[in-house]
């Protein structure tokens, strides 16, 4: 019986060996090792071998069984390689040539710096609105307490596209647009993110467009302190713990009164090159909203206040990272850009 077992085997190992296909090894597994396999049935006839001689007859033939199975497996996996390869091959895939790196983009600064102003006023309850680009001469202006002929329409030089329709020159237009979307209802918490453009020039701080975050509150009594502690917040938020608000006196048509809003220097007054040696940085225009700007949003300005202020985008980013020229946001310079701004999109 001992010279069957091991031609079984021998047999079966060649089998397997010589195997082109998955079908084949399902096969010779039935054949010597299923249930009325070639094998099973000389295991089982160990029950007639003598005594003395099963041991040693069923050790051999359990080897036998084993050698059998991991030559089975092993066969599997090289028949599964060599399809792989074959496949391969036949895509074209030469998968042990080294990758090809690719570079990973990042936020653009401006988007970066955009994104923090909207998280602050997220956190306090506001809510984002966008308005259009191109917008209607009466939101612009008329509805903002500008009228034709107002000597304030020339301080912005006005991209006209019709006698109508213009680019807007600031995102105010939004303040009109929001309240008449949620007028009567109480209280108004928006922001206003967008481009903006204007006839200037090119040079180091003027850009024919540029981005402005608008801010919109309204509710019963507000007044000028919610105005002053909402900006001193921001400031010391988006800053440092440190900075100081200064409120000056200005002049806008949509609010009274109205403030220029400056920012202290990182330099503490000492003076440098980003304030002048004033000590003081320029930041926003602010305001409470003007009795007729309410009206016109559809409130009533006996019963209800409110402020706004209008903040550039890239005023911020350049005060925030010490960047001193405008146009450097627009050249879309991987170097310049690599520097700022959140990675690994
Ligand atoms: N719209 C003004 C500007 O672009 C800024 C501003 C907004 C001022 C809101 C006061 C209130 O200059």
């Amino acid at each position: 019986m001992q010279p069957d077992i091991d031609r079984l085997r021998e047999e079966a190992l060649a089998a397997v060996a010589a195997a082109v296909d998955i079908g084949q090894l399902d096969h010779l597994q039935v054949a010597y090792l299923g249930r009325k396999g070639r094998l099973t049935v000389i295991l089982r006839g160990l029950a007639d071998v003598p005594a003395a001689e099963r041991p040693s007859l069923g050790a051999m033939a359990n080897q036998a069984r084993a050698e059998i199975e991991s030559a089975l497996v092993r066969r599997r996996q090289e028949l599964a390689m060599e399809s792989d390869r074959r496949r391969q091959a036949a895509e074209g895939i030469d998968v042990t040539l080294p990758g090809v790196p690719r570079r990973v983009g990042r936020r653009h600064v401006l988007s970066a710096v955009r994104r923090e102003i909207e998280e602050f006023f997220l956190h306090l309850g506001f809510s984002i609105a966008e308005g259009p680009e191109v917008e209607l001469d009466h939101y612009n202006f008329e509805l903002l307490n500008i009228p034709r002929g107002h000597p304030a329409r020339e301080t912005q030089d006005t991209f006209y596209l019709t006698d109508e329709l213009l680019l807007r020159t600031h995102t105010s237009p939004t303040q009109i647009r929001v309240m008449q979307m949620l007028a009567p209802r109480l209280p108004v918490r928006v922001i206003s993110p967008g481009r903006v453009y204007r006839r200037d020039s090119v040079d180091a701080s003027h850009l024919p467009f540029f981005h402005q975050v608008e801010v919109l509150a309204v509710d019963r009594g507000i007044t000028f302190a919610d105005l002053k502690g909402t900006l001193e917040h921001f400031a010391r938020s988006f800053f440092s713990q440190g900075t100081r608000v200064r409120l000056r006196p200005s002049y806008f048509p949509f609010t009274e009164p109205s403030a220029e809003v400056d920012v202290s220097c990182m330099c503490e007054g000492r003076g440098c090159s980003a304030c002048g040696g004033k000590g003081w940085i320029e930041l926003l225009g602010a305001g409470m909203v003007h009795p007729r700007v309410l009206e016109a949003g559809g409130y009533d300005p006996e019963e209800v206040s409110g402020y706004a202020l209008g903040l550039g985008v890239e005023r911020a980013a350049m005060l925030y990272h010490g960047i001193n020229d405008i146009r450097l946001f627009g050249q879309n310079d991987v170097r310049f850009l690599d520097q700022f701004g959140e990675g690994g999109c």
